[in-house]
């Protein structure tokens, strides 16, 4: 876009390449300090943070800059005033500058990948997945800029022609949690640009270093002109704050926001009342059935993924193991042995299971161990793993940092909090069922509908389950976790309005059908009332006899 953007300005450095980042331990050195970013220039705040490496928590990654909730609004007004120029650059450019911006990251993947996993704590292996699917993201949309397609329709008169096209939403809010500090926002981000929108994104807070270098990979990968995609690092209250006051001055279009249903309930509100519709990717309370003909072995592989993979900080992990009665000691019992002997640790090394993201996921974590109850079995360790509470096998020092034992409670209920609410973290419920339509009503019964997952080996029972279950998102003898990053992902119930990110269908979230029609008969013909008719014999009937 170097044609379109004389004015562009460097923005801060790029945390990816520095030296830091190739090295993550540093005892209490700040390394640097992010900043938002609003029309190509860095923005210091009033207040500053730290964002601490969960796994180590000497060792600071960063000093993170926080903005007054007017910033947002700023970087609003900033972003419209720059979306009509980029509405202009044709769909195919911005595809390439999408292709650019895939490639980018495809050759920092690492770089990005070691930045993540100091960050949040999440395993290596999978922060390489997760930057996998920026790539793959992109690779999706770069040719959609070479399709977004309109339709020609045929008219109800002749000399006249219709039409459809899609136009770009406008200014687009996008807020997002850290547990996928780059993968979800690209979900948002890559198709929201590519269909013609700016954006003002405004990530989290303890995952804000890994976000300056999304944002810078995207703006000098992509060539972005100035004002294309601010950033602003600020907390909840003051972006609620600009967020309202931004939707009410008319500077944004649309609201995408991925974190809890709490929270989304009043992001869909306050946009609501602006006529829109927010794009929300809320909680789960994510069920996994284990079916009398399921392989069991597989299944206790799925759930122990889905449980304790990015230590059950996925909006997709598992809540409750919905097991047959015929199989339930037996699950229970190969469970916890797989459990027991999982890697957990370190996550620059080979684990299963790092850190929770931030001490505010621990403190929130502790609470929600607080709901077993005296009907519940807790099988092994729970807590904080300590000197005095050890974890054997631990890989590396678990006083360093926020580690945690992998929890499994038997015996949950509806009713029971533990089996009707999100427990954001490494602990899985147990309940058991004896007839399918037992296990959908369970399955279903906390209200979520995110993500769902049954073992089965019987199509019957597969088809049966895909019927009645209310998830946006279901698997069959595969993990809640995982989604691939071009079908629809996107949840019920209070896991959201309905929206879908991803592939084709994330294209209704950024744009808005125009129906055009032409005439060029040169008279004004009505619609319904000028329009010919063949005249039909509806009294015919065939002749039995002949
Ligand atoms: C999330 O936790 O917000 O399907 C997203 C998955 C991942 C994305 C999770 N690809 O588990």
């Amino acid at each position: 876009m170097r044609s379109t953007s004389p004015s562009r300005r460097s923005a801060a450095p790029s945390p990816v390449s520095s030296p830091a980042s190739e090295h993550p331990r540093s005892t209490r050195t700040v390394t640097r300090t992010v900043t938002s970013v609003v029309d190509g220039r860095p923005v210091p705040g009033d207040r500053t943070i730290a964002s601490l490496n969960p796994a180590d928590l000497d060792d600071v990654v960063g000093e993170v800059s926080l903005v007054p909730g007017r910033i947002f609004t700023a970087a609003a007004v900033v972003a419209r005033n720059a979306q009509k120029a980029w509405a202009d650059v044709p769909a195919p450019v911005r595809g390439r500058a999408i292709a650019h911006i895939g490639r980018v990251v495809e050759e920092n993947a690492e770089s990005l990948a070691r930045l993540v996993t100091r960050e949040i704590g999440k395993p290596y292996a999978e922060a390489l997945g997760e930057v996998r699917e920026i790539v793959d993201t992109c690779d999706f949309f770069l040719g959609e800029g070479r399709r977004l397609y309109g339709q020609t329709v045929p008219s109800e008169m002749p000399d006249k022609q219709l039409f459809t096209f899609r136009n770009p939403v406008g200014t687009v809010a996008v807020i997002t949690a850290g547990n996928f500090p780059v993968a979800v926002p690209s979900w948002y981000i890559v198709p929201a640009l590519l269909t013609g929108n700016t954006i003002v994104w405004k990530p989290a807070e303890y995952s804000a270093v890994v976000s300056n270098a999304f944002h810078d990979l995207f703006v000098r990968g992509g060539g972005l002109p100035d004002g294309v995609f601010n950033l602003v690092h600020a907390d909840g209250a003051e972006t609620y704050a600009g967020l309202q006051e931004s939707l009410e001055l008319g500077y944004i279009d649309k609201v995408g926001f991925t974190g809890s249903s709490e929270v989304g309930r009043e992001i869909g509100a306050l946009t609501g009342r602006h006529l829109q519709t927010a794009c929300l990717e809320l909680g789960g309370k994510n069920p996994l059935v284990v079916a009398p003909s399921a392989d069991l072995d597989l299944a206790v592989e799925g759930a122990l993924f889905s449980g304790f993979g990015t230590a059950g900080q996925r909006c997709t992990s598992l809540g409750t193991v919905i097991v047959h009665e015929s199989l339930h000691d037996e699950f229970v019992r190969r469970y916890t042995a797989a459990v027991d002997s999982a890697a957990v640790g370190d996550p620059s090394q080979d684990v299963l299971m790092g850190p929770l993201l931030d001490a505010k996921f621990a403190e929130r974590y502790e609470k929600f161990l607080g709901w077993v109850q005296p009907q519940h079995t807790v099988l092994g360790r729970t807590g904080r793993i300590t000197e005095g509470n050890p974890r054997p096998g631990f890989v590396g020092d678990p006083t360093k940092g926020l580690f945690y034992h992998p929890v499994v409670v038997d015996g949950v209920r509806p009713g029971d909090e533990l089996f009707d609410q999100e427990t954001f973290g490494p602990i899985v419920g147990i309940t058991s069922y004896s007839t399918l339509d037992e296990a959908i009503d369970l399955a279903n019964a906390p209200g979520y509908g995110l993500s769902s997952s049954i073992y089965t080996t019987n199509p019957a029972d597969a088809f049966a389950y895909r019927r009645g279950i209310s998830a946006g998102m279901v698997s069959i003898n595969n993990s809640t976790s995982g989604a691939e990053a071009h079908l629809p992902f996107g949840g019920n119930g209070k896991s959201g309005n309905g929206s879908r990110q991803s592939g084709m269908w994330v294209l209704d979230q950024f744009t808005r059908w125009q129906s055009v029609n032409w005439d060029y008969s040169g008279r004004l013909q009505k619609a319904q009332m000028d329009v010919a008719d063949l005249d039909a014999d509806l009294a015919f009937r065939l002749d039995d006899d002949q």
